[in-house]
């Protein structure tokens, strides 16, 4: 079968690999019929998130058709259509059966203290082999997958397997209550999201901040206020617009290949913070990656995003990170938060938990989450996709890759 491949950091290929097979009891195999690149992909390209083992199939986003079940899947048919979430989950421990999906006990092959088990991830995270490809081996069927009923399309399906519960989650964490003001730092399509779901969860006022012209357009088009880090200094902006004050929330969208300014009044560094940065890459770059050509070139400035969210902030704020860090990343700046009084939440998301009530929202119709979705491809263009979606090209905010279809 068909699937997309992790080679190396800048390196990625559309390869013939063998068919997935089910290995244990609680295993399902499906046929994907849906799937989708994520930015958490392209720290794993741009070798800003270390530990890929090369061979490991790529991708967290799947929608399919149940092929074959293990004899203690029990909740799901053969021809079954299933969204499938994107970290896995047993079901049975006590994390699990508290909402905490994203640190199970058992899903980790590496064991319970090794964090999050998710698809088509670095080796610390199993790894299991991801959902950009024909087929796959889902483990925890009976959790980590949904069943998704005729009216909701893989289109708007594959959006609830990651980026609209990651989205969720990063909200309901921050606890938005109505009338709250809220800054969205990060527009690409979890972004996107983390927009609509405040404004779901009955924020006041929402901030968008970005610099990236297609993605502020998007957001204001959702109703949220937009700030172009290039072109005003987005914590100035933040106050002013606020009275002074800060909004009451701040929500990390961007994660490890954030940017300083390059234009504007934000642009100018201190000396000091330029080390900062520079040191912070070589952290999160062990291997001393250099790009070539115009992809998988990483951020210029790891913790900025984190530095002007804490900045931001009112006194006594909440700043939810969901933006994905790497491990090797410890810098923030713990002093500034610390005396502002803020409340930091953060993780990866529990998507079981989110996932059943976000297709039954789609169900119902209240939202229509392939707003985002700008971008079709069967999985044989995967390659020049990823190219696309890595430069944040226009029109290129979020892709379907097809997995059955073929190329025109
Ligand atoms: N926690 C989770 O479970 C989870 C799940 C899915 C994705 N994610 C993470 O969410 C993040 C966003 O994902 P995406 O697919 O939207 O990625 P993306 O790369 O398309 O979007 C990131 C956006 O941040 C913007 N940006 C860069 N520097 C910035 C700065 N200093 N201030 C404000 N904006 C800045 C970029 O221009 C870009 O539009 C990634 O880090 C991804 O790994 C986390
Ligand atoms: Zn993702
Ligand atoms: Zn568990």
């Amino acid at each position: 079968m068909k699937a997309v491949v992790w080679h190396g950091i800048g390196d990625i290929r559309l390869d013939d690999v063998p068919m997935p097979k089910i290995q244990e009891p609680t295993d399902a195999l499906v046929r994907l019929t849906a799937s989708a690149i994520c930015g958490t992909d392209l720290h794993f390209i741009r070798g800003t998130f270390s530990g890929m083992k090369p061979g490991t199939i790529l991708g967290h986003e799947g929608v399919g058709v149940v092929e074959e079940v293990g004899k203690d899947v029990r909740n799901f048919n053969i021809g079954d259509r299933v969204v499938i979430c994107s970290t896995i989950g047993c079901g049975y421990c006590p994390f699990c059966r508290d909402g905490y999906y994203s640190q199970c006990d058992k899903a980790n092959p590496n064991g319970p203290s090794a964090g999050t088990s998710f698809f088509g991830g670095p080796a610390p995270t199993g790894p299991v082999n991801g959902l950009q490809a024909e087929y796959a081996r889902i483990p925890f069927a009976h959790t980590t997958m949904v069943k998704l009923p005729d009216e909701v399309s893989d289109a708007q399906a594959i959006l609830c397997s990651d980026i609209f519960p990651t989205a969720y989650f990063g909200a309901d964490i921050a606890g938005i209550k109505p009338g709250n003001t809220v800054a969205v730092f990060g527009c690409g399509p979890v972004g996107q999201f983390t927009i609509a779901s405040a404004m779901l969860m009955g924020a006041g006022r929402v901030f968008a901040v970005d610099a990236v012209p297609s993605r502020l357009e998007m957001a204001r088009k959702q109703g949220a206020e937009v700030i172009n880090f290039n072109e005003e200094h987005p914590v100035e902006s933040l106050q002013r617009l606020t009275g002074g004050v800060g909004p009451d929330i701040c929500i990390d969208v961007v994660g490890v290949d954030s940017y300083h300014a390059h234009q504007g009044p934000a642009a100018k560094l201190e000396k000091m913070q330029e080390q900062q940065f520079e040191q912070e890459l070589q952290q999160n770059n062990p291997a001393g990656y250099k790009p070539e050509g115009g992809n998988w070139v990483p951020g210029d400035a790891p913790s900025q995003a984190l530095q002007w969210e804490v900045e931001s902030l009112a006194k006594a704020g909440t700043l939810s990170i969901i933006g994905v860090y790497p491990l090797t990343m410890n810098s923030f700046p713990i002093g500034a938060a610390m005396n502002k009084n803020l409340t930091l939440r953060m993780g990866n998301c529990n998507h079981r938990k989110y996932v059943p009530m976000l297709v039954d929202m789609v169900r119902a119709g209240m939202i229509d989450p392939t707003m985002v979705l700008t971008e079709q491809e069967p999985m044989t263009s995967a390659i020049d996709a990823y190219k696309a979606f890595d430069e944040r090209k226009p029109g290129w905010m979020k892709v379907e890759l097809e997995p059955q279809a073929k190329a025109a």
